[in-house]
């Protein structure tokens, strides 16, 4: 048993569909989740951008004495988990690598989709990462930089969000799956699947949460257990979005992080 509680980041709302899931299979965590939503979109900024503010987000984390890290970015985690490990002690869990063992489970998968921000895309993480571990597998990449500022929007179920999502998915041929590699995009889900109903839709979130279920020391916490979340700027639809997906009206309140 550790009743620690769980560190968890994004650079907005989208984070929140990670959490949402992994309160779903273990009630009983505590998790301090930060969105950075003075630095959002992350998509669109230099890697060394990108290294710098996750590394000011784990070291807010930290002063919680968290138990563990979840990166619930696919950016940050393309871009700068890799480094952010040489440098903290706290385990740190990306949503890539949880995924990719997932993926090697399904032997049936020979054509794999990848949506993500620009950054992610750029960066590659996601093929490398799936062609180390699974041979004989083509993976096609699309980057979709208007989808995480239309998430934060609230823009996820209406007429332009069909439409921008269509224009996205219209070049992929038959896939076996499609990893949502932005943790924005599970917002966009039911859209998603009404494009594509022959193809799996991977929401990361989920496989972080079972991933979490079979690999961590559990806590024993209250289910009732305050939630505490923070962010970084509140001129933002956060709020909104939060409620939406979480289902109830949260608190936040805001920090810097430096
Ligand atoms: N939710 C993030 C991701 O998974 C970041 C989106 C953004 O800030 O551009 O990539």
């Amino acid at each position: 048993m550790d009743n620690r509680p769980i560190g968890m980041f994004d650079s907005g709302v989208g984070g929140l569909t990670v959490y949402e899931e992994i309160k779903k299979k273990l009630p009983n965590e505590k998790i301090i989740y930060l969105g950075d939503t003075k630095e959002f979109p992350y998509g669109s900024k230099s890697k060394q951008s990108i290294i710098e503010l996750t590394k000011n987000n784990i070291e807010f984390l930290l002063k919680y004495n968290v138990k563990l890290i979840i990166i619930a970015c696919g950016t940050a985690t393309s871009q700068a988990l890799e480094e952010v490990r040489k440098i903290y002690r706290v385990p740190i869990i990306g949503i890539i690598e949880p995924t990719v063992k997932y993926i090697k489970q399904e032997e049936n998968y020979n054509n794999i989709g990848i949506i993500a921000t620009r950054g992610t895309i750029r960066s590659n993480t996601w093929e490398k990462s799936i062609k180390e571990k699974i041979e004989n597998i083509n993976v096609y990449n699309k980057e979709c930089p208007l989808l995480a500022p239309m998430a934060e929007e609230g823009w996820t179920d209406n007429e332009i969000a069909k439409l921008t999502i269509k224009e996205y998915l219209n070049n992929f041929p038959k896939l076996d799956a499609l990893i949502l590699g932005c943790t924005h995009y599970p917002l966009f889900e039911k859209i998603i699947k009404e494009q594509m109903p022959e193809t799996d839709i991977i929401n990361t979130g989920k496989i972080i949460a079972k991933y979490l279920e079979e690999n961590i020391e559990k806590s024993e916490n209250n289910i009732n257990i305050e939630e505490e979340i923070y962010l970084t700027d509140t001129e933002c639809n956060f709020i909104q979005m939060a409620n939406k997906i979480l289902g109830h009206n949260i608190e936040i309140k805001e920090v810097e992080v430096k």
